[in-house]
């Protein structure tokens, strides 16, 4: 057994508590039509060979609540994979418009079809291409008032341009807009020396939105099926 505090492994603990508050919560014998909807995205993209990296159920409903808190109306999302956070995001409100950005054709056709399935074409565009590429794009169709201000932003993509995302998503939020950046924490890399480009994207992230007036943030570690990790929220003042 590990001492405490020196390990960084999965405890068997934190999927067992997952497992059984999501079990309690969103109890098998009233699976809501999103509930199938969310597993079968799961499936599919298993079967699409895609990596295994969406957040957990716990997650995605935590998402999905927060938006629903936030009155979220125009989200955007850096980060599609198989569309299983797309899904919980875009399942917040009846009405709510998710805008999610995907540089991989395949996964972004696999999200497409995951979102089909779900019914949620009409609340979902999958963009693809870069995010830094695209976010631009789309700041400029906000400032020429071709497209609404963005509420809550999801980012979940290149760990390295997360704080670049940040800076040009405020340039299309409204004041009051809820912005969360997954995979923050990495099993407490965030707090150490490192190379990775990916815990320095982490760091530089968390770092800018200490410094920037126009935010007010805080990181919440987490842990569960998906390890210890974490994420960063920040507020737009
Ligand atoms: N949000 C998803 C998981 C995203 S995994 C979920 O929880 O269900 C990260 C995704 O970001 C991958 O699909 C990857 O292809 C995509 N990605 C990587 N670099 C990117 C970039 N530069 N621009 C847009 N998407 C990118
Ligand atoms: C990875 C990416 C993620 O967005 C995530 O939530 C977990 C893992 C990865 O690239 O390994
Ligand atoms: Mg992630």
């Amino acid at each position: 057994m590990p001492q405490p505090g020196q390990s960084h492994e999965k405890d068997p603990r934190w999927t067992a508590v997952d497992t059984y508050s999501f079990g309690h919560l969103h109890p098998s014998t009233r699976i809501s039509p999103s509930q199938s909807a969310l597993q079968h995205a799961l499936d599919a993209s298993q079967q699409a060979g895609l990596p295994d990296i969406a957040v957990s159920p716990s997650q995605g409903k935590y998402l999905q609540l927060t938006a629903r808190l936030a009155r979220s109306k125009n989200i955007l999302e850096v980060g599609t994979l198989g569309g299983y956070s797309t899904i919980w995001l875009a399942t917040s409100s009846p009405n709510v418009k998710v805008t999610s950005v995907e540089v991989d054709m395949h996964h972004a056709n696999v999200a497409r079809s995951n979102i089909q399935t779900a019914g949620l074409e009409d609340n979902v565009d999958v963009i693809e291409g870069p995010g830094m590429d695209v976010l631009p794009a789309l700041a400029q169709q906000v400032r020429d008032g071709k497209r609404p201000k963005f509420d809550f932003v999801f980012i979940d993509a290149d760990k390295e341009n997360n704080w670049n995302y940040v800076d040009i998503a405020l340039g299309m939020c409204e004041a009051g807009a809820c912005v969360i950046v997954d995979n923050v924490v990495r099993k407490g890399q965030l707090a150490e020396e490192t190379d990775d480009p990916r815990i320095a994207g982490a760091k530089r992230v968390v770092e800018n939105v200490g410094r920037d007036e126009r935010l007010d943030g805080v990181v919440l570690q987490t842990v569960g099926e998906k390890s210890y990790d974490g994420f960063l929220l920040a507020v737009v003042k």
